[in-house]
């Protein structure tokens, strides 16, 4: 197995941002989070602010309002938010001396978002804090609550004129959570009402998948290495794999929020579709928030479904009953908290989609997506074509056991399991990384070829740690880059393509689930969509 090593000083114009240098906040700002007392908020806000701070990325005076109904004060939501920091780490030296100084910019506004009143008191606390601390008046406000919420904050924040359109400074910008709106028609209804009172470049739409480094880095290895990009058409690309598996299911009460979004809302309509965008695009004339979205708006609005196949054929859903984890017992995902005990919601979705460009055209996207599988992992796979001429294929099996234990040829296709030679991946996470999986000749008297492995992994090159996906997405929305948020006409686009699968599945009896066990790797019938590809399902 090959590996790279870093090479100091070779960085290039490519390059992010990342510790301790990079872009900063130069100008003072308070930032207003709706959904305070939420998961979001403890698990990924305020810790990546607090790195952020840490990492002196805000460079100027600050003050954090979280908005939130439950009954607290400053000290208790400070006293909160240190627990959970300090639970994420790392906790060094100097950890407790940076948190006693940073936690005088942390507030809680105790106040019902859901009605009018709040906003005018928010008003009155911000006007208040931005004298007292020289704020200047720039807001940035992240709308972290249950998506349900998002038209009448977004009326509200209007009405109090707590947010202004015209351009200059002081600015006022929103962050606005996913699932973006239900469907197109609730998307395009609520992108409406945001850009009555805000601009465009006001509005950043956030996908947290955008601020992972292992995605940034799509970009970075497609267009600034000319030795792969050659190769990324239908020409040589069998198919593309994109999985985004989780082992967890619903735990505490997320099953309140996913029982109405699913998978397909969840995760497909974003995540997946923005990868796929990523791995398709043509090259951006520059790297500019503009340029990379005009790209990738094509490749989502070229999304087809395969020809002549329905709903059904090109679709599979899937929903977890019982079954074994790592030994444990996990129960189906209808015994779940908060989750309706005759839910038809979907908890795994696998999709085939074609990219209907010069570049793409006929090339499978498989897609899939599902709570309760076997592995926790994200990855794209690239799969290569097989040699015109299978002059290999007449070699000896010689007695090798594959993955699978059976007899098959190391390099033929009667088994799916394992690494198959002419293979990209590009690991999102865990074991972040990229690896080309090639065939070699295994030394010895016959000429047996055996998979290997090129690879290149972050923990070995870059061993510093990452930076979070929150923590780049922040900095960004502070600073008012919106390159790693998506745009309205992308996610019209996205939704454009997802609307008539939920609408199929509307007018269909409800599904026969479960169809798959917890622990296992989704349902048996996602196989299908993978008919005339050289290759199965990847077990990563
Ligand atoms: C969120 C989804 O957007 O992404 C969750 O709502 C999912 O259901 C999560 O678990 C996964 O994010 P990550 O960064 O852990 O892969």
């Amino acid at each position: 197995m090959a590996s790279t090593e870093a090479i100091p000083g070779q960085g290039n114009q490519l390059a992010t941002a990342g510790h301790p240098s990079g872009p900063r906040v130069e100008e003072p700002f308070a930032l207003v989070i709706f959904g305070a007392t939420g998961v979001l908020t403890a698990s990924k806000l305020l810790p990546a602010l607090f790195r952020l701070w840490r990492g002196e990325f805000l460079h100027s005076p600050f003050a954090v309002v979280g908005v939130g109904r439950r009954d607290k004060d400053d000290a208790k939501f400070r006293e909160e938010a240190q627990r959970v920091i300090q639970a994420r780490g790392p906790t060094d030296d100097g950890a407790d001396a940076a948190w006693q100084q940073f936690a005088p910019s942390l507030y809680y506004h105790r106040a019902d978002f859901t009605t009018a009143g709040c906003y005018r008191t928010l008003s009155a606390r911000l006007e208040q804090m931005e004298q007292q601390h020289s704020l200047g008046g720039n807001r940035l406000f992240y709308l972290a609550t249950d998506p349900d919420h998002f038209p009448f904050i977004v009326e509200q924040l209007a009405a109090a004129r707590l947010v202004r359109r015209e351009p200059g400074r002081p600015w006022t910008r929103v962050v606005v959570e996913k699932p973006f709106g239900k469907d197109f028609d609730s998307a395009e209804a609520l992108d409406h009402q945001i850009l009555g009172v805000l601009r465009e470049e006001q509005v950043f739409r956030i996908d947290h998948y955008l601020g992972k480094e292992t995605v940034q880095n799509i970009l970075a290895f497609r267009f600034g290495n000319p030795i792969f990009e050659p190769l990324f058409n239908r020409q040589y690309v069998d198919h593309v794999q994109i999985t985004m598996a989780e082992t967890g299911g619903m735990e505490g009460r997320r099953g309140a929020y996913y029982d109405h979004a699913g998978a397909i809302r969840d995760v497909a309509q974003n995540h997946l579709l923005q990868l796929l965008a990523l791995v398709a695009m043509e090259p951006p004339a520059s790297l500019g928030a503009t340029d990379i979205h005009d790209e990738k708006v094509k490749v989502l609005r070229n999304l087809v479904r395969p020809e002549g196949r329905s709903a059904d054929e090109w679709v599979v859903r899937g929903q977890y009953g019982p079954g074994l984890a790592n030994d444990e017992s996990r129960p189906g995902y209808v015994e779940e908290e908060a989750v309706a005990r005759d839910s038809s919601t979907e908890t795994y979705v696998a999709m085939r989609a074609e990219v209907d460009t010069w570049r793409w055209a006929g090339v499978p996207f498989l897609l899939r997506t599902g709570k309760r599988l076997a592995r926790q992992v994200t990855e794209i796979a690239v799969e290569f074509k097989r040699p015109p001429r299978r002059l290999f294929t007449a070699t000896p099996h010689g007695g090798d056991l594959c993955d699978r234990g059976c007899h098959c040829h190391p390099v033929c296709n009667c088994c799916h399991a394992g690494e198959q030679p002419g293979t990209l991946v590009f690991r999102i996470q865990p074991d972040e990384g990229i690896s080309l999986t090639f065939a070699a000749k295994r030394p010895g008297m016959q000429l047996v070829l055996q998979p290997v492995r090129m690879e290149f992994g972050y923990a070995h090159s870059f061993p510093q740690i990452l930076p979070e996906a929150y923590e780049r997405l922040l900095l960004d929305a502070l600073r008012g880059d919106a390159t790693l948020f998506t745009r309205s006409d992308e996610v019209a686009a996205a939704w454009e393509f997802i609307t008539p699968i939920l609408e199929a599945w509307e007018g269909q009896p409800a599904p026969r689930f479960p169809n798959y066990a917890a622990g296992s790797w989704g349902p048996i019938e996602a196989d299908r969509l993978l008919s005339g590809c050289e290759r199965g399902w990847r077990q990563p």
